[in-house]
């Protein structure tokens, strides 16, 4: 098929689906599709909560299945006779680990392992404790700023752009490609969508394709640096690229949201943020957590059944899915009492599953973690008169959740003193 012909299949595809989802939402009432709409996009939890009321494991319009509890999306998660691609389907480019099955995916796994051991992610402290600091600095001299666009964002931007050792001259055009490649995650939204993404996409690789050939002549301390080290029989050149794009948009898509759904989360329980200012060290890491649990950045991901299988009571066939609702499962008032209450000094029973389960459990978490709590630790000390000014806009996204713009103010009576910056230190 020519490539005008391609589009235009793709175009009246894409039209088509956006039309069903529509319709099932809005005159049906079905909820999977609601989650897809606007209303369902900045709240998608009472529609969890009437899912849940249909069953653990329930069949979607489209003849997949969707749960909301975290026992079975745990279970799902973790149980080999799921993937997360049948192997038979030939991907259209060269996937990364995230989308690949045992044994590939073991394979490229180890090789990304290392750098972010604990040991590895303890010595990035510094580094992320300077960029918070020069971030805060210049939020503060500002007095109103965006959370998002002034601090959540660049920060995670500057970490994973240091981890893969990008040089500095290419750094401002990888935010922009990453930026562009990571709200794909979310599914891909018009024509438009899809020429901005292959033109960032072959930007990317040119990129790499430097960095790789920079780093086999001149290794450094950085990810890239190792994977070009490491023999071709245990990772090809197609495999690497994809490997550092995907470290690329899980640095910049997700990090951001949590730290940006965590200062929107306390700033609306303002009790939970005085305690947060009076112990920023103590409670940071335990509001991080509950961040994770009430808000997650992913709010699903999916599994497909490898075979014939029996789950719930129901027969599922090779090939159909299963939407595990992260964002649900994380409310599951079996596991949690009072699960839509935020809750910064709740004890965790059972793990959330904002990071997923089993083989696939998020890699970044420990970098994540570490991120997002000294970035709460640093607002809350620095930033007690910190509050919401502006208009709040959440993303236009299913997937992921988040704001896209927090307009905050900081109001100058309240600013501490305690600053653990290297850089000049405005006033506030
Ligand atoms: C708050 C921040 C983050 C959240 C909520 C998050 C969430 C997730 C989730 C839900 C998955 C599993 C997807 C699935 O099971 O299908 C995942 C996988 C992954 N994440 Fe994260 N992530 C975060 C930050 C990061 C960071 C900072 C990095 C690295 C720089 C990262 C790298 C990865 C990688 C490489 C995988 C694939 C793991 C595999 O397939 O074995 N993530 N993440």
């Amino acid at each position: 098929m020519s490539d005008l012909g391609q589009a235009l299949t793709f175009a009246a595809k894409l039209y088509g689906e956006h039309a069903s989802v529509r319709y099932a939402g809005y005159l049906r009432r079905d909820p999977m599709a609601r989650l897809e709409l606007r209303p369902g996009q900045l709240n998608p939890y009472p529609i969890y909560t009437e899912l849940r009321a249909q069953g653990s494991l329930t069949r979607t319009r489209n003849g997949h299945w969707v749960s909301t509890s975290h026992r079975v999306c745990d279970a799902v998660l973790r149980d080999r006779r799921f993937g997360v691609r049948l192997e038979d389907e030939s991907p259209e480019f060269e996937a990364s680990f995230l989308t690949r099955n045992p044994p590939d995916h073991t394979r490229l796994r180890r090789l990304a392992l290392p750098a972010f051991s604990p040991k590895a992610v303890a010595g990035y402290q510094d580094r992320i404790e300077r960029t918070v600091a020069n971030l805060l600095d210049r939020a503060q001299s500002a007095g109103q700023f965006d959370l998002v666009a002034g601090f959540a964002a660049p920060l995670p931007i500057a970490v994973i752009t240091d981890l893969l050792g990008i040089p500095d001259v290419d750094a401002a055009g990888f935010a922009r490609y990453g930026a562009i490649i990571g709200s794909a995650l979310d599914g891909v939204k018009s024509m438009r969508h899809v020429q901005q993404l292959i033109a960032s996409s072959a930007a990317i690789q040119e990129i790499f394709a430097n960095l790789f050939e920079l780093r086999r002549s001149e290794p450094g301390d950085d990810i890239v640096s190792s994977l070009v080290a490491a023999s071709p029989d245990r990772i090809s050149a197609e495999e690497m690229r994809a490997m550092c794009v995907l470290l690329l948009v899980a640095g910049f898509e997700t990090t951001v949201n949590l730290i940006s759904n965590a200062v929107l989360a306390l700033l609306g329980h303002d009790q939970q943020w005085q305690a947060l200012c009076a112990d920023p060290d103590g409670l940071a890491s335990r509001a991080v957590e509950e961040v994770l649990r009430w808000d997650p950045p992913v709010q699903r991901n999916e599994r497909i059944a490898l075979q014939d299988l029996e789950l719930e009571g129901h027969a599922l066939r090779r090939g159909e899915k299963v939407i595990t609702l992260i964002g649900a499962a994380n409310r599951d008032p079996l596991v949690y009492p009072d699960p839509d209450t935020f809750d910064i000094m709740r004890e965790h029973t059972a793990s959330h599953l904002a990071f997923s389960s089993g083989i696939h459990y998020c890699l970044g978490q420990p970098l994540a973690r570490l991120e997002a709590t000294i970035a709460l630790q640093e607002l809350a000390a620095r930033m007690p008169g910190l509050a919401r000014d502006g208009r709040l806009i959440m993303r236009n996204a299913t997937t992921i959740r988040g704001p896209l713009h927090l307009p905050v103010t900081v109001r100058p009576d309240k600013t501490t003193s305690r600053i653990i910056t290297a850089g000049a230190q405005a006033p506030g």
